[in-house]
């Protein structure tokens, strides 16, 4: 039968005992972390969230209680109570936080026994995925684990902390909304009271924190769940949290300044690190050229050069055509190695996942230059393209010709694995930097057309706003901003249109007609007619800054319950069928069910 607290409630937790307490009596709460048994003397691993003691049971001082110590199995919940005393100089563990110390226990209560669990509570454990998500509880007793939810929590506070010194005014936004088109699919929810109609989860409060700032907030913040129905990855979860910005009266410089103040204080407060302000602004066309991506990782180089003058005017016709016909030929040299011809090809098949048509190389080996090229460049081409890559003895030249995007994608990609291979990215640096002048829309070769590369609220460049009435999508400029930590886009955002005309405009654009937009965006419009101040924000996603900021590569790590990659939850068994009942009450019938 379990005991009752009353009485023995804790003092201290566990490692907030030190040298310092010898002497003093103390009760501790916690959970057995494991026991060991000399035969007159029972040492007791308790462990709490901020980690572990160690009780001594002494059979000579106190029989009994020595009985009910033996009895003691991991995971046992414990309420003790004793004097803090030093350990003896042999027994003294300079890993533990408290390994100077002891408690020599007067007085026990067994507050809940446990069964085994099905692992060991330890950070070395080695047990798979599925069976740490379905006892998610316990796997949240791991040190590690505790370690990163109480970070987040930090990192929360620190948010609501410096954000209400700036001014900012926390306000919740609804999560049962109407469904209006932002990128991913929607998570629907069926109204009772509307049969055959849905509310659909928020994809982010977009539209309710311009209105906030329609409604003279002027500075708005929320940590604010948002709900995306895509393709789960490393660090994408279908249900996941921004901190969420918005503010009027202001240009992208106020954002980013505003921004780079937090970032600092957030990192020298949670970690201690000085991140130097302002980060560089890095113009879209530039991260693309250099890195290969958006969202480059800048901790180290490695990298893309254009060859596509050189190759449109070469021997080799798949370089000249692509060139010619609107694409580029890029490379990166890889650093000296001894890259073996499996390894080539390896690199060859990576570029052929990451959506290159392939690999043209060339080896700089001490035996000469070997290069897949050599039949159909002649030696001199090799040697400009030698020359162009700035390549030295034992580098390996990697070429990707095609279209630009493809290109791109494929060589970015390789940059970032061969980065990786090689040990060329410092792992304890927090490179961050913000990219700017975005393309306003991006051409969708699935729908054949152009859509909007951040959502239909970004404001344009001013500048461009007349190719937009012109109908020319192809080069109009955005006035928005990413913020980029190692590779990862830790948020973005923009200054936003407020004006009815140019919103309709760009709704246009977009191929919504004005039926279409009127019956989606209806109410921001008719908002816009009364006032509504220029305003622009950002969204940070901040399971992705905590799980950069804790050093995890998975962002399942830092939420304490997450889906899987097929979007469902493990220990719950979410989502799962309804009664007929239900459904019936909804007007909702299945065509389809997935087999039982
Ligand atoms: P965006 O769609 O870029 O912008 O989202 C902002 C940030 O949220 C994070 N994020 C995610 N994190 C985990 N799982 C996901 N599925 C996921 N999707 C996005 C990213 C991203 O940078 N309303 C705009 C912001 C604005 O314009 O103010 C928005 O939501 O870190």
């Amino acid at each position: 039968m379990a005991e009752f607290i009353t009485g023995m409630k804790r003092t201290n937790y566990c490692t907030e005992l030190s040298a310092a307490d010898a002497g003093k009596r103390v009760t501790v709460n916690g959970w057995v972390q494991k026991t060991r048994n000399l035969g007159s003397l029972v040492f007791v691993d308790l462990r709490d969230r901020s980690g572990i003691v160690q009780l001594v049971f002494d059979s000579d001082t106190d029989k009994d209680l020595f009985d009910k110590a033996e009895s003691l199995r991991a995971e046992y919940v414990l309420a003790a109570s004793g004097v803090v005393r030093h350990r003896s100089p042999e027994a003294v563990n300079s890993r533990m936080a408290t390994g100077e110390i002891e408690i020599a226990v007067d007085a026990m209560r067994i507050l809940n026994g446990s069964e085994t669990p099905p692992f060991h509570i330890d950070d070395k454990v080695n047990v798979s995925d599925a069976l740490r998500l379905k006892y998610r509880y316990l796997d949240l007793r791991r040190p590690s684990m505790s370690r990163y939810i109480m970070m987040r929590h930090r990192i929360v506070k620190e948010a609501h902390d410096y954000f209400d010194k700036q001014g900012f005014i926390e306000v919740e936004t609804p999560s049962l909304c109407k469904s209006t088109p932002e990128g991913a699919r929607d998570y629907l929810v069926p109204s009772r009271v509307h049969p055959g109609k849905f509310y659909a989860l928020p994809q982010s409060p977009q539209l309710f924190k311009q209105l906030l700032m329609c409604a003279g907030f002027d500075r708005y913040m929320q940590i604010a769940k948002c709900y995306r129905d895509e393709d789960l990855r490393a660090d994408r979860q279908p249900e996941f949290t921004q901190i969420d910005l918005e503010m009027s009266f202001v240009d992208a410089d106020d954002v980013m300044t505003i921004n780079e103040g937090f970032i600092k204080r957030l990192f020298k407060n949670v970690l201690d690190i000085d991140v130097p302000t302002p980060f560089v602004r890095m113009p879209y066309s530039e991260a693309m050229a250099r890195f290969g991506s958006d969202k480059p990782d800048v901790r180290f180089g490695l990298e893309l050069k254009d060859i596509s003058e050189f190759a449109r005017g070469c021997g080799f016709k798949v370089f000249s055509d692509a060139v010619n016909a609107g694409g580029a030929v890029r490379l990166i040299c890889a650093p000296a190695g001894h890259y073996t011809r499996k390894e080539i090809d390896g690199l060859t098949e990576f570029i052929k996942t990451h959506g290159g048509s392939g690999m043209a190389w060339i080896a700089l080996s001490d035996a000469g230059v070997r290069s897949s090229l050599g039949k159909v460049l002649t030696e001199a081409e090799i040697a400009e393209i030698i020359r162009l890559a700035d390549a030295k003895a034992g580098d390996l030249i990697c070429i990707v010709c095609g279209k630009s995007g493809p290109v791109y994608t494929a060589l970015g990609g390789l940059r970032c694995y061969l980065g990786d291979k090689l040990g060329l990215i410092p792992k304890d640096k927090f490179a961050f930097l913000w990219v700017v002048d975005f393309p306003q829309f991006e051409y969708s070769e699935d729908e054949g057309r152009y859509v909007a590369m951040h959502h239909p609220f970004t404001m344009p460049k001013p500048e461009d706003i007349p190719k937009i009435e012109a109908g020319d999508l192809s080069d109009v400029k955005a006035n928005a901003y990413d913020i980029v930590l190692n590779g990862y886009e830790l948020g973005g955002g923009s200054i936003r249109i407020h004006d009815s005309g140019l919103q309709q405009l760009m709704f246009k654009a977009l191929g919504f007609t004005d039926e279409d937009a009127r019956a989606r965006f209806g109410f921001l419009l008719e908002a816009f007619k009364y006032g509504t101040p220029p305003h622009g924000g950002m969204a940070y996603g901040l399971d992705r800054l905590v799980m950069l900021m804790t050093g995890s590569d998975n962002i399942r790590d830092v939420i304490a319950f997450p889906k899987v990659q097929n979007a469902s939850d493990l220990m719950t068994g979410a989502p799962d069928f309804v009664d007929d009942g239900q459904l019936a009450e909804l007007s909702i019938a299945c065509t389809e069910r997935e087999k039982e």
